[in-house]
Protein backbone atom coordinates (compact mmCIF):
# COMPACT_ATOMS: atom_id res chain seq x y z
CA UNK A 1 0.00 0.00 0.00
CA UNK A 2 1.27 3.48 -0.87
CA UNK A 3 1.89 6.13 1.76
CA UNK A 4 -1.02 8.29 0.42
CA UNK A 5 -3.63 5.44 0.31
CA UNK A 6 -2.35 4.51 3.78
CA UNK A 7 -2.93 7.68 5.18
CA UNK A 8 -5.96 8.57 3.48
CA UNK A 9 -7.41 5.21 4.67
CA UNK A 10 -6.90 5.93 8.47
CA UNK A 11 -8.48 8.88 8.60
CA UNK A 12 -11.73 9.72 10.43
CA UNK A 13 -13.18 12.82 10.06
CA UNK A 14 -16.35 13.46 11.69
CA UNK A 15 -18.49 15.71 13.63
CA UNK A 16 -20.64 15.08 16.81
CA UNK A 17 -23.68 16.77 16.47
CA UNK A 18 -26.64 16.76 19.28
CA UNK A 19 -29.33 19.32 20.88
CA UNK A 20 -27.67 21.15 23.53
CA UNK A 21 -27.31 20.02 26.89
CA UNK A 22 -27.19 16.20 25.31
CA UNK A 23 -23.87 15.47 26.39
CA UNK A 24 -21.58 16.45 22.97
CA UNK A 25 -19.04 18.36 24.62
CA UNK A 26 -18.78 15.63 27.35
CA UNK A 27 -18.73 12.76 24.58
CA UNK A 28 -16.23 14.77 22.77
CA UNK A 29 -14.04 15.03 25.68
CA UNK A 30 -14.15 11.37 26.74
CA UNK A 31 -13.33 10.72 23.50
CA UNK A 32 -9.95 13.16 23.26
CA UNK A 33 -9.14 11.51 26.71
CA UNK A 34 -8.70 8.04 25.21
CA UNK A 35 -6.57 9.53 22.26
CA UNK A 36 -4.76 11.06 25.10
CA UNK A 37 -4.85 14.39 22.87
CA UNK A 38 -5.90 16.08 26.47
CA UNK A 39 -4.67 14.60 29.87
CA UNK A 40 -7.57 16.24 32.09
CA UNK A 41 -11.23 16.58 32.06
CA UNK A 42 -12.70 19.68 31.53
CA UNK A 43 -10.10 20.70 28.72
CA UNK A 44 -12.78 21.08 26.12
CA UNK A 45 -15.58 22.29 28.72
CA UNK A 46 -13.93 25.40 29.61
CA UNK A 47 -13.90 26.67 26.00
CA UNK A 48 -17.58 25.86 25.28
CA UNK A 49 -19.76 28.63 24.40
CA UNK A 50 -21.53 29.12 27.92
CA UNK A 51 -25.44 29.47 28.00
CA UNK A 52 -25.08 33.34 28.07
CA UNK A 53 -28.14 35.20 27.32
CA UNK A 54 -28.85 35.30 23.54
CA UNK A 55 -28.03 38.90 23.50
CA UNK A 56 -24.95 38.89 25.30
CA UNK A 57 -23.32 38.09 21.80
CA UNK A 58 -19.94 39.99 22.24
CA UNK A 59 -19.80 37.64 25.17
CA UNK A 60 -20.68 34.38 22.94
CA UNK A 61 -18.33 35.77 19.87
CA UNK A 62 -15.19 36.10 22.46
CA UNK A 63 -15.88 32.69 23.36
CA UNK A 64 -16.20 31.82 20.00
CA UNK A 65 -12.80 33.09 19.31
CA UNK A 66 -10.91 30.69 21.93
CA UNK A 67 -12.85 27.86 20.53
CA UNK A 68 -11.11 28.25 16.98
CA UNK A 69 -8.62 26.02 19.06
CA UNK A 70 -11.01 23.28 19.06
CA UNK A 71 -12.80 24.23 15.94
CA UNK A 72 -10.97 20.78 14.64
CA UNK A 73 -9.54 18.12 17.33
CA UNK A 74 -7.07 15.87 15.43
CA UNK A 75 -5.36 13.31 17.38
CA UNK A 76 -4.15 9.10 17.22
CA UNK A 77 -5.84 6.45 18.25
CA UNK A 78 -4.89 2.79 17.79
CA UNK A 79 -3.28 3.56 14.34
CA UNK A 80 -5.83 5.89 13.20
CA UNK A 81 -5.71 9.62 12.66
CA UNK A 82 -9.21 10.95 14.42
CA UNK A 83 -10.24 14.61 13.32
CA UNK A 84 -13.49 15.46 15.36
CA UNK A 85 -14.99 18.60 13.66
CA UNK A 86 -16.53 20.78 16.45
CA UNK A 87 -20.02 22.58 15.66
CA UNK A 88 -21.22 25.26 17.74
CA UNK A 89 -23.65 24.68 20.27
CA UNK A 90 -25.67 27.64 19.84
CA UNK A 91 -28.18 27.62 17.63
CA UNK A 92 -28.00 30.96 15.90
CA UNK A 93 -24.74 29.40 14.56
CA UNK A 94 -27.25 26.60 12.58
CA UNK A 95 -25.61 27.60 9.50
CA UNK A 96 -22.57 27.54 10.14
CA UNK A 97 -23.08 23.73 12.04
CA UNK A 98 -24.56 22.74 8.40
CA UNK A 99 -21.48 23.96 6.69
CA UNK A 100 -19.25 21.91 8.66
CA UNK A 101 -21.25 19.02 8.35
CA UNK A 102 -19.95 19.30 4.43
CA UNK A 103 -16.68 18.75 5.51
CA UNK A 104 -17.46 15.41 7.52
CA UNK A 105 -17.49 11.81 6.15
CA UNK A 106 -19.26 10.57 8.99
CA UNK A 107 -21.81 11.79 11.92
CA UNK A 108 -22.23 10.99 15.76
CA UNK A 109 -25.44 11.86 17.04
CA UNK A 110 -25.89 12.33 20.63
CA UNK A 111 -28.79 11.81 21.98
CA UNK A 112 -30.02 12.25 25.67
CA UNK A 113 -32.37 9.17 27.06
CA UNK A 114 -34.71 11.44 28.95
CA UNK A 115 -35.49 13.73 26.28
CA UNK A 116 -35.20 12.07 23.18
CA UNK A 117 -34.90 13.46 19.98
CA UNK A 118 -35.22 17.22 20.20
CA UNK A 119 -35.33 19.98 17.13
CA UNK A 120 -31.90 20.34 16.96
CA UNK A 121 -31.24 17.12 16.31
CA UNK A 122 -33.61 16.74 13.76
CA UNK A 123 -32.81 19.59 11.66
CA UNK A 124 -29.11 18.30 11.44
CA UNK A 125 -30.16 14.65 11.01
CA UNK A 126 -31.96 16.47 7.63
CA UNK A 127 -28.53 17.40 6.46
CA UNK A 128 -27.01 14.11 7.08
CA UNK A 129 -29.98 12.58 5.26
CA UNK A 130 -29.51 14.87 2.33
CA UNK A 131 -26.33 13.98 2.55
CA UNK A 132 -25.96 10.72 3.03
CA UNK A 133 -23.93 10.80 5.54
CA UNK A 134 -22.96 7.71 7.72
CA UNK A 135 -24.66 8.37 11.25
CA UNK A 136 -24.17 6.30 14.50
CA UNK A 137 -26.17 7.10 17.76
CA UNK A 138 -25.04 7.46 21.51
CA UNK A 139 -27.59 7.47 23.76
CA UNK A 140 -26.53 8.94 26.31
CA UNK A 141 -27.12 9.73 30.36
CA UNK A 142 -27.77 6.37 31.20
CA UNK A 143 -27.16 6.57 35.20
CA UNK A 144 -30.28 9.06 34.99
CA UNK A 145 -33.99 7.57 34.45
CA UNK A 146 -35.48 8.12 30.95
CA UNK A 147 -37.30 7.04 28.46
CA UNK A 148 -38.18 2.76 27.56
CA UNK A 149 -35.04 1.79 25.20
CA UNK A 150 -37.58 0.11 22.75
CA UNK A 151 -39.90 3.23 22.94
CA UNK A 152 -36.73 5.66 22.27
CA UNK A 153 -35.61 3.25 19.40
CA UNK A 154 -38.75 3.62 17.64
CA UNK A 155 -38.90 7.33 18.33
CA UNK A 156 -35.10 7.63 16.76
CA UNK A 157 -36.13 5.86 13.54
CA UNK A 158 -39.95 8.32 13.16
CA UNK A 159 -38.21 11.37 14.37
CA UNK A 160 -34.72 11.31 12.47
CA UNK A 161 -36.53 9.01 9.18
CA UNK A 162 -33.54 6.55 9.42
CA UNK A 163 -33.46 2.68 10.49
CA UNK A 164 -31.73 1.78 13.77
CA UNK A 165 -30.01 -1.18 15.24
CA UNK A 166 -28.33 -1.16 18.48
CA UNK A 167 -25.59 -2.73 18.79
CA UNK A 168 -25.62 -2.61 22.85
CA UNK A 169 -28.33 -3.04 25.42
CA UNK A 170 -29.05 -1.44 28.83
CA UNK A 171 -29.69 -3.13 31.87
CA UNK A 172 -31.61 -1.03 33.97
CA UNK A 173 -31.14 2.74 34.28
CA UNK A 174 -31.29 5.66 36.56
CA UNK A 175 -29.59 4.35 39.69
CA UNK A 176 -30.65 0.82 39.03
CA UNK A 177 -28.24 1.42 35.97
CA UNK A 178 -26.42 -2.12 36.22
CA UNK A 179 -24.55 -1.68 32.87
CA UNK A 180 -24.64 -2.45 28.91
CA UNK A 181 -24.76 -5.75 27.20
CA UNK A 182 -22.35 -5.39 23.67
CA UNK A 183 -25.04 -7.00 21.36
CA UNK A 184 -21.62 -6.01 18.91
CA UNK A 185 -18.78 -7.72 20.83
CA UNK A 186 -21.00 -10.43 22.59
CA UNK A 187 -19.99 -8.96 25.50
CA UNK A 188 -21.41 -7.76 29.48
CA UNK A 189 -19.96 -4.27 30.51
CA UNK A 190 -20.31 -3.68 34.28
CA UNK A 191 -21.22 -0.56 35.64
CA UNK A 192 -20.05 0.98 38.81
CA UNK A 193 -21.27 4.03 39.56
CA UNK A 194 -18.43 5.08 42.12
CA UNK A 195 -15.73 3.99 39.93
CA UNK A 196 -17.16 5.49 37.02
CA UNK A 197 -15.66 3.71 34.54
CA UNK A 198 -16.06 0.08 33.31
CA UNK A 199 -15.54 -2.04 35.37
CA UNK A 200 -15.52 -5.40 34.37
CA UNK A 201 -16.15 -6.55 30.36
CA UNK A 202 -17.08 -10.07 30.35
CA UNK A 203 -17.50 -11.82 27.40
CA UNK A 204 -20.41 -13.72 27.21
CA UNK A 205 -21.47 -15.52 23.86
CA UNK A 206 -24.39 -17.25 25.57
CA UNK A 207 -26.94 -14.32 27.06
CA UNK A 208 -28.49 -17.97 28.29
CA UNK A 209 -25.69 -19.08 30.40
CA UNK A 210 -25.38 -19.17 34.09
CA UNK A 211 -22.43 -16.65 33.74
CA UNK A 212 -25.29 -13.95 33.05
CA UNK A 213 -27.33 -14.17 35.92
CA UNK A 214 -24.79 -14.41 38.37
CA UNK A 215 -23.45 -10.92 37.20
CA UNK A 216 -26.69 -9.04 36.92
CA UNK A 217 -29.18 -11.69 38.56
CA UNK A 218 -31.97 -13.94 37.37
CA UNK A 219 -34.62 -11.32 37.54
CA UNK A 220 -32.46 -9.01 35.28
CA UNK A 221 -30.30 -12.12 32.95
CA UNK A 222 -34.00 -13.09 32.29
CA UNK A 223 -35.45 -9.66 31.15
CA UNK A 224 -32.30 -8.96 29.42
CA UNK A 225 -32.88 -12.33 27.21
CA UNK A 226 -36.72 -11.28 26.32
CA UNK A 227 -35.33 -7.87 25.67
CA UNK A 228 -32.72 -9.20 23.48
CA UNK A 229 -34.57 -12.18 21.42
CA UNK A 230 -37.42 -9.25 20.93
CA UNK A 231 -34.53 -7.02 19.41
CA UNK A 232 -33.10 -10.07 17.24
CA UNK A 233 -37.10 -10.31 16.47
CA UNK A 234 -37.56 -6.91 15.22
CA UNK A 235 -33.56 -5.46 14.10
CA UNK A 236 -32.51 -8.92 12.32
CA UNK A 237 -29.07 -7.40 11.42
CA UNK A 238 -28.14 -6.63 15.31
CA UNK A 239 -27.62 -9.92 16.74
CA UNK A 240 -24.68 -12.11 16.24
CA UNK A 241 -22.53 -9.18 14.27
CA UNK A 242 -19.41 -10.73 15.15
CA UNK A 243 -20.90 -13.27 12.10
CA UNK A 244 -18.96 -11.96 8.98
CA UNK A 245 -21.91 -12.06 6.59
CA UNK A 246 -24.29 -10.55 9.12
CA UNK A 247 -21.96 -7.63 9.83
CA UNK A 248 -20.87 -7.00 6.48
CA UNK A 249 -24.35 -6.44 5.57
CA UNK A 250 -24.66 -3.73 8.56
CA UNK A 251 -21.51 -2.02 7.86
CA UNK A 252 -23.01 -1.64 3.85
CA UNK A 253 -26.29 -0.43 5.32
CA UNK A 254 -24.76 2.11 7.61
CA UNK A 255 -22.18 3.29 4.97
CA UNK A 256 -25.19 4.27 2.36
CA UNK A 257 -26.56 5.90 5.22
CA UNK A 258 -29.56 4.06 5.41
CA UNK A 259 -29.04 2.63 8.72
CA UNK A 260 -28.06 3.85 12.37
CA UNK A 261 -26.02 2.01 14.92
CA UNK A 262 -27.19 2.86 18.56
CA UNK A 263 -24.89 2.54 21.42
CA UNK A 264 -25.94 3.46 25.24
CA UNK A 265 -23.64 5.06 27.77
CA UNK A 266 -23.42 7.63 30.22
CA UNK A 267 -20.56 9.69 28.61
CA UNK A 268 -20.15 11.57 32.13
CA UNK A 269 -19.36 8.49 33.36
CA UNK A 270 -17.34 7.52 30.70
CA UNK A 271 -19.05 4.25 30.18
CA UNK A 272 -19.45 3.00 27.17
CA UNK A 273 -17.36 5.54 25.13
CA UNK A 274 -14.62 3.18 24.36
CA UNK A 275 -16.64 0.83 22.75
CA UNK A 276 -18.41 3.32 20.93
CA UNK A 277 -14.76 4.70 19.47
CA UNK A 278 -13.70 1.03 19.24
CA UNK A 279 -16.68 0.19 16.78
CA UNK A 280 -16.70 3.33 15.43
CA UNK A 281 -12.99 3.39 14.26
CA UNK A 282 -13.80 0.32 12.44
CA UNK A 283 -16.61 0.85 10.97
CA UNK A 284 -16.74 4.60 10.09
CA UNK A 285 -15.95 5.65 6.71
CA UNK A 286 -12.24 6.83 5.48
CA UNK A 287 -12.46 9.91 3.34
CA UNK A 288 -14.92 9.32 0.37
CA UNK A 289 -15.00 10.19 -3.24
CA UNK A 290 -16.22 13.79 -3.55
CA UNK A 291 -18.78 15.18 -6.16
CA UNK A 292 -17.42 18.40 -8.31
CA UNK A 293 -19.03 19.59 -10.82
CA UNK A 294 -16.63 18.73 -13.31
CA UNK A 295 -16.21 14.72 -11.92
CA UNK A 296 -16.26 12.77 -9.12
CA UNK A 297 -12.54 13.30 -7.55
CA UNK A 298 -11.10 10.25 -5.59
CA UNK A 299 -9.40 10.95 -2.21
CA UNK A 300 -6.21 9.66 -3.68
CA UNK A 301 -6.32 12.10 -6.79
CA UNK A 302 -3.89 15.09 -6.74
CA UNK A 303 -4.56 17.84 -3.97
CA UNK A 304 -7.57 19.05 -4.14
CA UNK A 305 -10.05 20.83 -1.21
CA UNK A 306 -12.80 23.49 -0.08
CA UNK A 307 -13.55 25.98 2.07
CA UNK A 308 -16.27 25.23 4.33
CA UNK A 309 -16.11 27.74 7.02
CA UNK A 310 -13.96 31.04 7.37
CA UNK A 311 -13.77 32.57 10.91
CA UNK A 312 -13.66 36.12 11.35
CA UNK A 313 -11.02 37.75 14.05
CA UNK A 314 -12.79 39.92 16.17
CA UNK A 315 -10.21 42.65 16.68
CA UNK A 316 -10.72 45.16 14.34
CA UNK A 317 -6.93 45.80 14.25
CA UNK A 318 -6.90 42.50 12.50
CA UNK A 319 -9.05 41.84 9.90
CA UNK A 320 -7.56 38.77 9.27
CA UNK A 321 -9.56 35.20 9.47
CA UNK A 322 -8.86 31.56 9.59
CA UNK A 323 -10.12 29.75 5.87
CA UNK A 324 -11.09 26.08 7.04
CA UNK A 325 -10.05 23.86 4.16
CA UNK A 326 -10.87 20.29 3.64
CA UNK A 327 -8.46 18.01 1.70
CA UNK A 328 -10.67 16.29 -0.32
CA UNK A 329 -7.93 14.75 -2.28
CA UNK A 330 -4.22 14.13 -2.05
CA UNK A 331 -1.12 15.66 -0.03
CA UNK A 332 -1.28 19.04 0.83
CA UNK A 333 2.60 20.55 1.34
CA UNK A 334 3.31 23.50 2.91
CA UNK A 335 4.44 26.32 0.49
CA UNK A 336 3.37 24.14 -2.70
CA UNK A 337 1.24 26.51 -5.23
CA UNK A 338 -1.97 25.79 -5.40
CA UNK A 339 -4.58 27.09 -7.85
CA UNK A 340 -6.91 29.33 -6.52
CA UNK A 341 -9.72 28.13 -9.38
CA UNK A 342 -12.01 31.18 -8.32
CA UNK A 343 -9.25 33.92 -8.91
CA UNK A 344 -7.39 31.68 -11.01
CA UNK A 345 -3.88 32.46 -9.74
CA UNK A 346 -1.42 30.03 -7.72
CA UNK A 347 -1.05 30.74 -4.06
CA UNK A 348 1.35 29.28 -1.32
CA UNK A 349 0.48 28.75 2.14
CA UNK A 350 3.66 28.57 4.50
CA UNK A 351 1.29 28.98 7.50
CA UNK A 352 -0.80 26.91 7.07
CA UNK A 353 -2.25 25.49 10.68
CA UNK A 354 -2.95 21.94 11.43
CA UNK A 355 -5.00 20.66 14.23
CA UNK A 356 -3.54 18.85 16.67
CA UNK A 357 -5.87 18.84 19.97
CA UNK A 358 -5.76 21.29 21.56
CA UNK A 359 -2.67 23.08 19.93
CA UNK A 360 -2.58 24.42 16.73
CA UNK A 361 0.58 23.86 14.86
CA UNK A 362 2.59 24.65 11.01
CA UNK A 363 1.32 21.91 8.68
CA UNK A 364 4.60 20.66 6.75
CA UNK A 365 1.88 17.97 5.06
CA UNK A 366 -1.84 16.69 5.60
CA UNK A 367 -4.11 14.08 3.53
CA UNK A 368 -7.36 13.89 2.48
CA UNK A 369 -9.84 13.93 5.35
CA UNK A 370 -7.51 16.29 7.27
CA UNK A 371 -8.50 20.23 7.75
CA UNK A 372 -6.31 22.69 7.56
CA UNK A 373 -6.42 26.55 8.34
CA UNK A 374 -5.43 29.02 6.36
CA UNK A 375 -4.74 32.56 7.29
CA UNK A 376 -6.36 34.96 5.38
CA UNK A 377 -7.26 38.64 4.89
CA UNK A 378 -10.02 38.34 2.17
CA UNK A 379 -8.75 36.16 -0.55
CA UNK A 380 -10.98 33.13 0.53
CA UNK A 381 -15.01 32.72 0.71
CA UNK A 382 -17.37 29.50 1.49
CA UNK A 383 -17.10 27.19 -1.21
CA UNK A 384 -13.49 28.18 -3.11
CA UNK A 385 -11.46 25.67 -4.79
CA UNK A 386 -7.48 25.21 -4.14
CA UNK A 387 -6.31 22.62 -6.07
CA UNK A 388 -2.85 21.47 -7.67
CA UNK A 389 -3.84 22.42 -11.16
CA UNK A 390 -7.23 21.61 -12.20
CA UNK A 391 -10.20 23.80 -12.18
CA UNK A 392 -12.86 21.88 -9.80
CA UNK A 393 -15.79 22.85 -8.61
CA UNK A 394 -17.18 21.19 -5.21
CA UNK A 395 -20.95 20.67 -5.43
CA UNK A 396 -22.68 19.99 -1.93
CA UNK A 397 -22.38 23.53 -0.35
CA UNK A 398 -25.79 24.06 -0.09
CA UNK A 399 -27.22 27.11 1.74
CA UNK A 400 -30.63 26.46 3.82
CA UNK A 401 -33.67 29.12 3.76
CA UNK A 402 -32.70 31.12 6.75
CA UNK A 403 -35.51 31.43 9.63
CA UNK A 404 -35.41 35.25 10.35
CA UNK A 405 -35.54 38.08 7.84
CA UNK A 406 -34.80 41.58 7.99
CA UNK A 407 -34.44 44.98 5.63
CA UNK A 408 -30.83 46.21 6.08
CA UNK A 409 -30.75 49.80 5.20
CA UNK A 410 -28.26 52.45 4.97
CA UNK A 411 -28.04 54.83 8.11
CA UNK A 412 -25.43 56.77 7.09
CA UNK A 413 -25.52 57.82 3.11
CA UNK A 414 -21.77 58.81 3.22
CA UNK A 415 -20.71 55.79 3.80
CA UNK A 416 -22.60 53.46 1.24
CA UNK A 417 -19.54 52.17 -0.33
CA UNK A 418 -18.37 50.84 2.62
CA UNK A 419 -21.73 48.85 3.71
CA UNK A 420 -21.86 47.50 0.49
CA UNK A 421 -18.10 45.59 0.96
CA UNK A 422 -19.07 44.92 4.70
CA UNK A 423 -21.85 43.27 3.96
CA UNK A 424 -20.24 41.40 0.71
CA UNK A 425 -17.61 40.88 2.64
CA UNK A 426 -20.09 39.17 5.40
CA UNK A 427 -22.14 37.12 3.69
CA UNK A 428 -19.03 35.39 1.32
CA UNK A 429 -17.87 34.33 4.92
CA UNK A 430 -21.03 32.95 5.33
CA UNK A 431 -22.37 34.59 8.53
CA UNK A 432 -26.06 35.22 7.07
CA UNK A 433 -27.87 35.17 3.40
CA UNK A 434 -28.57 38.34 1.20
CA UNK A 435 -31.46 38.17 -1.10
CA UNK A 436 -32.05 41.76 -3.23
CA UNK A 437 -36.04 42.12 -3.89
CA UNK A 438 -35.89 42.12 -7.79
CA UNK A 439 -38.79 44.60 -7.45
CA UNK A 440 -37.44 47.45 -5.55
CA UNK A 441 -33.98 46.61 -4.76
CA UNK A 442 -33.94 46.38 -1.57
CA UNK A 443 -31.05 44.62 0.43
CA UNK A 444 -32.93 41.36 2.33
CA UNK A 445 -30.51 39.66 5.15
CA UNK A 446 -31.47 36.16 6.30
CA UNK A 447 -30.25 34.52 9.14
CA UNK A 448 -30.67 31.57 11.43
CA UNK A 449 -31.18 33.77 14.89
CA UNK A 450 -31.31 37.05 15.84
CA UNK A 451 -27.94 36.99 17.14
CA UNK A 452 -26.51 37.12 13.55
CA UNK A 453 -28.48 40.31 13.19
CA UNK A 454 -26.48 41.92 15.80
CA UNK A 455 -23.27 40.65 14.88
CA UNK A 456 -23.90 42.14 11.55
CA UNK A 457 -24.41 45.42 12.71
CA UNK A 458 -21.51 45.26 15.31
CA UNK A 459 -19.17 44.15 12.23
CA UNK A 460 -20.26 46.59 9.75
CA UNK A 461 -19.71 49.32 12.17
CA UNK A 462 -15.94 48.72 13.34
CA UNK A 463 -14.85 46.68 10.73
CA UNK A 464 -15.86 48.74 7.82
CA UNK A 465 -17.55 52.20 9.66
CA UNK A 466 -20.55 51.43 8.33
CA UNK A 467 -24.31 51.91 9.81
CA UNK A 468 -27.03 49.67 9.29
CA UNK A 469 -30.80 49.79 10.87
CA UNK A 470 -32.80 47.47 10.24
CA UNK A 471 -36.57 46.90 9.50
CA UNK A 472 -38.45 43.91 10.45
CA UNK A 473 -40.20 42.04 7.11
CA UNK A 474 -42.46 39.02 8.07
CA UNK A 475 -41.12 35.96 5.98
CA UNK A 476 -41.73 32.26 6.51
CA UNK A 477 -39.25 30.49 4.04
CA UNK A 478 -36.94 32.05 1.55
CA UNK A 479 -37.61 28.89 -1.47
CA UNK A 480 -35.39 28.76 -5.01
CA UNK A 481 -37.56 28.12 -7.84
CA UNK A 482 -37.07 25.91 -10.85
CA UNK A 483 -39.84 25.40 -14.18
CA UNK A 484 -38.82 23.71 -16.49
CA UNK A 485 -41.04 26.15 -18.37
CA UNK A 486 -39.09 29.21 -18.96
CA UNK A 487 -42.70 30.69 -19.87
CA UNK A 488 -44.67 29.24 -16.37
CA UNK A 489 -41.42 30.88 -14.44
CA UNK A 490 -41.88 34.08 -16.16
CA UNK A 491 -45.50 33.94 -15.31
CA UNK A 492 -44.91 33.07 -11.63
CA UNK A 493 -42.45 35.84 -11.35
CA UNK A 494 -44.74 38.27 -12.67
CA UNK A 495 -47.44 37.16 -10.58
CA UNK A 496 -45.88 37.50 -7.53
CA UNK A 497 -43.41 40.19 -8.31
CA UNK A 498 -43.05 41.81 -4.62
CA UNK A 499 -42.02 38.29 -3.18
CA UNK A 500 -39.56 37.79 -6.08
CA UNK A 501 -35.66 38.12 -5.08
CA UNK A 502 -32.13 36.95 -6.00
CA UNK A 503 -29.89 35.44 -4.06
CA UNK A 504 -26.10 36.34 -3.45
CA UNK A 505 -25.30 33.89 -6.66
CA UNK A 506 -28.38 35.28 -8.69
CA UNK A 507 -30.68 32.48 -8.76
CA UNK A 508 -34.23 33.01 -8.61
CA UNK A 509 -36.04 33.26 -4.73
CA UNK A 510 -39.73 33.22 -3.94
CA UNK A 511 -39.88 35.04 -0.41
CA UNK A 512 -42.78 33.16 1.35
CA UNK A 513 -44.76 35.17 3.81
CA UNK A 514 -46.36 32.15 5.40
CA UNK A 515 -46.52 28.30 5.27
CA UNK A 516 -50.19 28.86 3.73
CA UNK A 517 -48.95 31.44 0.90
CA UNK A 518 -46.57 28.57 0.06
CA UNK A 519 -48.92 26.14 0.28
CA UNK A 520 -51.15 27.68 -1.99
CA UNK A 521 -48.52 28.99 -4.63
CA UNK A 522 -47.52 25.17 -4.73
CA UNK A 523 -51.08 24.03 -5.67
CA UNK A 524 -51.97 27.30 -8.01
CA UNK A 525 -48.33 26.65 -10.27
CA UNK A 526 -47.62 23.17 -10.46
CA UNK A 527 -45.34 23.95 -12.78
CA UNK A 528 -42.88 25.46 -10.73
CA UNK A 529 -41.02 23.58 -8.51
CA UNK A 530 -39.99 25.00 -5.09
CA UNK A 531 -36.80 24.28 -2.98
CA UNK A 532 -35.53 25.14 0.72
CA UNK A 533 -32.31 24.74 -0.02
CA UNK A 534 -29.99 26.87 -2.80
CA UNK A 535 -28.73 23.24 -4.38
CA UNK A 536 -31.33 20.41 -5.65
CA UNK A 537 -31.80 18.34 -8.98
P1 LIG B 1 -23.70 19.75 25.12
O1 LIG B 1 -22.28 19.93 24.73
O2 LIG B 1 -24.44 18.77 24.25
O3 LIG B 1 -24.47 21.02 25.30
O4 LIG B 1 -23.74 19.04 26.55
P2 LIG B 1 -22.65 18.91 27.70
O5 LIG B 1 -21.62 17.91 27.36
O6 LIG B 1 -22.18 20.25 28.13
O7 LIG B 1 -23.56 18.28 28.82
C1 LIG B 1 -24.69 18.94 29.33
C2 LIG B 1 -24.89 18.56 30.78
O8 LIG B 1 -25.15 17.16 30.86
C3 LIG B 1 -23.67 18.82 31.64
O9 LIG B 1 -24.13 19.17 32.91
C4 LIG B 1 -23.00 17.46 31.70
O10 LIG B 1 -22.20 17.28 32.83
C5 LIG B 1 -24.22 16.54 31.73
N1 LIG B 1 -23.93 15.19 31.23
C6 LIG B 1 -23.25 14.81 30.13
N2 LIG B 1 -23.21 13.46 30.04
C7 LIG B 1 -23.89 12.98 31.09
C8 LIG B 1 -24.17 11.65 31.57
O11 LIG B 1 -23.80 10.65 30.98
N3 LIG B 1 -24.90 11.58 32.71
C9 LIG B 1 -25.33 12.67 33.41
N4 LIG B 1 -26.02 12.47 34.50
N5 LIG B 1 -25.07 13.92 33.00
C10 LIG B 1 -24.35 14.08 31.86
P3 LIG B 1 -24.20 20.67 33.42
O12 LIG B 1 -24.67 20.62 34.82
O13 LIG B 1 -24.95 21.48 32.45
O14 LIG B 1 -22.73 21.13 33.30
P4 LIG B 1 -21.54 20.83 34.30
O15 LIG B 1 -21.77 21.76 35.42
O16 LIG B 1 -21.60 19.38 34.68
O17 LIG B 1 -20.34 21.16 33.50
Amino acid sequence: MSELTNEIQRRRTFAIISHPDAGKTTLTEKLLLFGGAIHVAGAVKSNKIRKTAASDWMEIEKQRGISVATSVMGFDYDGYKINILDTPGHQDFAEDTYRTLTAVDSVIIVVDIAKGVETQTRKLMDVCRMRKTPVLIFVNKLDRDGKDPFDLLDELEQELRIRVRPLSWPIEQGVRFKGVYNIYEEKLDLYTPSKQTITESIEIKDIRSPEMEKHIGSDQAEKLCADLELIQGVYAESQGTADPVRYYSLVEQYLQGDLAPVFFGSALNNFGVKELLDCFVRIAPSPRPVVAEERTVDPEDPFSGFIFKIHANMDPNHRSCIAFLKICSGKFERNAGYRHVRFDKTMKFSQATAFMAQRKETVDEAYAGDIVGLPDTGNFKIGDTLTAGEALHFKGLPSFSPEMFKYIDNADPMKTKQLNKGIDQLMDEGVAQLFTNQYNGRKIIGTVGQLQFEVIQYRLLHEYGARCQWEPIHLYKACWIESRSAEALDHFKKRKYQYIASDKQGRDVFLADSAYVLQMAQQDFPDIRFHFRSEFG
